[in-house]
């Protein structure tokens, strides 16, 4: 790289923030809607409402970022982009789109980054997330329903993956950790005939799986729900396969060996215990940017929320008291924003 395009590099990254922003307000002032049809500039200003300057500003960018095409006819949202940017009752849920809010929040949160590296995420403002408490019994149930609500709609494409790349037939009974609502379980139960299953998860997120799972008579006496907490419920015994999916990033290593160590003495000596997450490639590569960046937001989210390796996962089981581990890697990702899932699967 010579200083030229150095330099070009750096100022690229510092304007990433502007295109970012770009792109939040202009959903935020629901202008790919109002372009979802082509449009005349006047037209669209007129139909929003906005000031001539500050409008010309912000299109003008929606067009240089490709966020808008502009031609004879006026200003359109691109077909490729609709989908995620343009409002439509009913319209099914979309990570991307659920992201060009929330990030809006996590970027408010980053605000004083400087202040979260040093304080390892102790000064973080963010409370989208809170739900690191002593007592789960405090967890918000209004925080714990959005969280949910986010978890549940992006479930079913995990599962999808999960069931191709891992034969639950082998098992009885599985016991699935951090389970949320209870749809991973449910969904892993309802596609494997004879198995069974429980979730454990905070109070506020199992009172509304036990909801959910009221309205599925065809579970019914095949799924129950353990509200309590990952870390002192006692985990019953009788599964022979545990999961934990999504949710050992948001511990440090020395809670994590300790769930660990809980999930293999709660398992028989033919058990398994699943561990399914988003896992880092062993050495920093340009391709898994997206997870880097994602750490970023973890710096928000929390003080312990972290990526790791399948080696380092690995060496947590080891130290958990598990011998036999093997890394799974799925025929495909679940969704373009999960990307590297591993599946690692360990034996007593
Ligand atoms: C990232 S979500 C993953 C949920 C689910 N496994 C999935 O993939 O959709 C993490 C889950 O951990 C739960 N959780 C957080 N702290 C917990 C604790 N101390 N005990 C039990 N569950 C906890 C949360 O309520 C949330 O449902």
């Amino acid at each position: 790289m010579t200083t030229a395009t150095g330099e070009k590099r750096l100022l690229e990254l510092l304007d990433g923030f502007l295109a970012s922003k770009v792109l939040m307000t202009a959903y935020k002032l629901d202008l790919f809607t109002a372009a979802r049809e082509p449009i005349a500039r006047d037209a669209l200003r007129a139909a929003l409402d906005l000031p001539e300057r500050s409008f010309r500003i912000v299109v003008d960018a929606c067009v240089a970022l490709g966020l808008l095409h502009e031609d004879e006819r006026g200003l359109v949202t691109p077909p490729a982009l609709a989908p995620f940017l343009v409002r439509a009752e009913g319209r099914p849920f979309q990570t991307t789109t659920y992201l060009l809010e929330y990030y809006d929040e996590v970027y408010r949160a980053l605000n004083d980054m400087d202040a979260l590296v040093r304080s390892d995420g102790a000064t973080s403002p963010f409370k989208l997330r809170d739900y690191f408490k002593d007592d789960v019994a405090a967890i918000d149930p209004q925080v714990a329903a959005e969280y949910s609500r986010y978890m549940d709609a992006t479930i079913a494409r995990i599962v999808e993956v999960v069931l191709a790349t891992y034969p639950f037939g082998q098992h009885r009974r599985l016991l699935d950790l951090c389970g949320n609502t209870g749809s991973f379980c449910a969904a892993i139960v309802a596609a494997t005939p004879g198995l069974t299953g429980a979730f454990l998860d905070v109070p506020a997120c199992v009172d509304i799986g036990r909801r959910q799972l009221a309205a599925r008579p065809e579970l019914a006496g095949r799924v129950d729900a353990i509200a309590g907490d990952l870390f002192r419920t006692p985990l019953p015994p009788g599964f022979d396969v545990i999961t934990m999916c999504r949710s050992a990033m948001d511990w440090g290593d020395a809670k994590m060996v300790e769930v660990y160590r809980r999930a293999r003495e709660a398992l028989p000596p033919d058990g398994r215990f699943l561990v399914i997450e988003r896992m880092l490639p062993a050495r920093v590569l340009p391709e898994a940017l997206p997870m880097y960046l994602r750490g970023v937001y973890f710096l928000a989210k929390s003080e312990s929320t972290r990526y790791r390796s399948p080696q380092e996962h690995v060496a947590l089981l080891r130290a958990a008291g598990f011998t036999a581990i093997t890394e799974l890697e799925p025929p495909r990702a679940p969704y373009e924003f999960f990307q590297s899932m591993r599946i690692l699967v360990a034996g007593p």
